[in-house]
């Protein structure tokens, strides 16, 4: 999802660009010529997946009991086809927060049911709610539906709006619920403690207090644990270590709304080993290449807010008036009260979510309503290679500790089909091209004006790809 607080400038900042254009022009490129995108996009190959198959319909089972609140964590999740990224995301929760009680708002839109999914679960203990939009979106006026050649502001909106209006129900029933810490991050999101856990923890201090003293921003304050965190490995490990830093009195952990900043990961493969950190066992087991937290490594620069985007929220109900709480305007700080600025620093914070862009196939899996504008395939090019600077494996216990906890063969039938199907190929689908209108514009000019760095960022790399093609021809 993209962060609505830095999209509402990014597009006011493009319309007044967009306006402000024949003024701003400087001469078109000459060795650019719309043929030579045309050429590019001429072969567009899609495999259809038989979906039925692959997620067949349910009836949702039963829930559980409830778990203990005060244990364990609780999720509030929107999810549009996204099932090839959920199986891994709910294991690693579940195995990790611990997650045992999650609400899931279900797009209208989506061409898939997460059911058959969410059903693992139920059986496994978690407590499980799928809402739809009358669920949470409480209107005198009942809600029409968007249709799919509607504009792209419209379904924003409409995308924004069930957005607040779930995350703040969301969070009203788990209060009701008797729940305490709620997170509030997207399926290719993961929650992990900024640190290296367990005997790694002192090496990985030394390393990045090495990096800090060296880095523009050493003035800030860096968060140590008060003492070694749990790895990933650790059932629960994440409400622990959340409770132990509390009880050592460090300041980061006392707010009932704890400010996370994010870490961008991207689509470059690393030349460490997949295997690098599992047990032998596990690592011949399971298609590693088919977990996201395993096969991506490599991430933006800690602090560049630019690739790494506005920070997220957690939530501990138990000690927020929810009920009173005011309409929630940003997803990133939906509390003005009590959560801080979401540009929450990575290294003064003991908490972070890793952000994976995915492969390509999955990151277009989805009919997202941005497509061709925000969501491109020159987008995903773009954040595919510019944000792969440093490596980071201290995510990767996570599956020794699943399977160490489950035994093999549970594990494996919890992360059946984790993934898209291997043989899935999207390859050259125009739809995901950047629109030919927004393309020409970045084509015409050789530098685009604008406050937002992001954007000229992004509107120099498609310059050179397209360059670079009408070049080879
Ligand atoms: C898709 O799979 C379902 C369930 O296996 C099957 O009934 C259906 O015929 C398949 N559809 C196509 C188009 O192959
Ligand atoms: C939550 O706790 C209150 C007070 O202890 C209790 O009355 C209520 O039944 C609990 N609600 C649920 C859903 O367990
Ligand atoms: C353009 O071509 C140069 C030289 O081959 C290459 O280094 C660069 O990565 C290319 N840029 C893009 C955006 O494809």
């Amino acid at each position: 999802m993209p962060p609505s607080s830095v999209l509402v400038p990014t597009l006011l900042v493009c319309s007044i660009v967009c306006c402000l254009y024949p003024i701003l022009l400087s001469s078109p490129h000459p060795t650019f010529h719309r043929s030579a995108i045309s050429r590019e996009l001429d072969s567009f190959v899609t495999q259809k997946l038989n979906l039925t198959a692959l997620y067949p319909p349910e009836e949702p089972l039963p829930n559980p009991p409830l778990s203990d609140g005060h244990d364990t964590f609780s999720a509030c999740l929107l999810v549009m086809d996204d099932n090839h990224r959920l199986i891994e995301w709910l294991a690693y929760h579940y195995h990790v927060l611990p997650l045992r009680y999650l609400v899931v708002a279900v797009d209208p839109r989506s061409k898939t049911t997460p059911t058959s999914i969410l059903n693992r679960w139920r059986e496994q203990g978690m407590y499980i709610l799928e809402w739809s939009d009358r669920d949470f979106w409480k209107r005198k006026s009942p809600l029409r539906d968007i249709p799919d050649d509607a504009e792209l502001q419209v379904k924003r909106d409409r995308h924004r709006g069930r957005q607040k209006y779930f995350y703040r129900q969301c969070l009203i029933h788990l209060k009701e619920e008797n729940r305490t810490w709620v997170s509030l991050h997207d399926s290719d999101e993961y929650m992990v403690y900024n640190h290296a856990g367990g005997d790694k923890f002192r090496e990985w201090e030394d390393k990045m207090k090495d990096r800090h003293s060296r880095s523009v921003h050493s003035k800030e304050v860096r968060i140590e644990p008060s003492k070694t965190p749990p790895t990933t490995a650790e059932e629960g490990a994440m409400i622990k270590y959340i409770r132990q830093e509390q009880e050592a009195g460090l300041e980061f952990y006392q707010s009932p709304c704890i400010g996370i900043p994010r870490l961008t990961f991207s689509a470059v493969e690393t030349s460490t080993s997949i295997t690098k950190g599992l047990a032998p066992e596990i690592a011949s087991s399971f298609d590693l290449e088919q977990f996201d937290t395993l096969r991506w490594r490599k991430h933006a620069p800690r602090n560049d807010f630019v690739k790494n985007a506005l920070g997220k929220v957690m939530i501990d109900v138990s000690r927020v008036d929810m009920k009173n709480t005011p309409m929630f305007r940003s997803l990133h700080r939906p509390i003005q009260s009590i959560c801080p600025a979401p540009w929450h620093n990575d290294w003064s914070s003991g908490i972070r979510i890793n952000h994976y862009l995915g492969s390509w196939e999955s990151y277009s899996f989805r009919d997202d309503a941005r497509r061709g504008f925000e969501r491109s395939r020159e987008q995903w090019e773009f954040k595919s290679t510019s944000s792969a600077v440093q490596d980071d494996d201290n995510v990767t216990p996570w599956l020794n500790g699943f399977v160490e906890s489950q035994g093999l063969p549970k594990a494996s039938s919890l992360l059946h089909n984790i993934g898209l199907p291997k043989h899935y190929r999207n390859e050259k689908d125009h739809r995901w091209n950047l629109l030919p209108d927004k393309l020409a514009k970045i084509m015409e000019t050789d530098v685009t004006i604008a406050n937002d760095n992001k954007m000229v960022a992004f509107d120099a790399f498609v310059r050179e790809k397209y360059r670079n093609s009408s070049l080879r021809r």
